[in-house]
């Protein structure tokens, strides 16, 4: 599985979204250690709060699968450019990535970015 095939597993996730309020899709690819992929799209709700963000839809469909393990994760939305995670998705995702989780991206001109959870979110929570 390499990045790029990860990042259009993720643009294709895109398509799902469900996102009339924000106008905001956004789709994400996840690679779990075993090597199987989820995917996610976000899913929002006239009631704000349930909201759900495509990184998380993607990670609780992999953990209620019996997957806790993440090894990378693709995310795109649908105008293009960069997305990164959101604050709580970043801390979601350590749970079962930690530092080493990598997260792929696409820039404007159509290149893959790759960071790691450790770089963006430095010191993460654990119990
Ligand atoms: N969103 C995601 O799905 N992932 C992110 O990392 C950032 C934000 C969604 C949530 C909401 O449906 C919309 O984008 C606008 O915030």
């Amino acid at each position: 599985m390499t990045d790029e095939t990860l990042m259009e597993t993720a643009e294709r996730a895109c398509e799902n979204a469900y996102a009339p309020y924000s106008h905001f899709k956004v789709g994400a690819a996840l690679l779990t250690a075993s090597g199987n992929i989820f995917t996610g799209c976000n899913v929002e709700n006239a009631s704000y709060g349930g909201c759900i963000c495509a990184e998380r839809t993607a990670s609780v469909k992999a953990v209620s699968e019996g997957e806790r393990e993440f090894a990378a994760i693709a995310i795109a939305n649908s105008g293009g450019g960069l997305t990164y995670p959101c604050g709580i998705c970043r801390q979601f995702l350590y749970e079962f990535g930690g530092n080493d989780l990598r997260i792929i991206l696409r820039d404007d001109e159509g290149n893959i970015v790759v960071h790691t959870l450790g770089e963006l979110l430095p010191h993460g929570f654990k119990l």
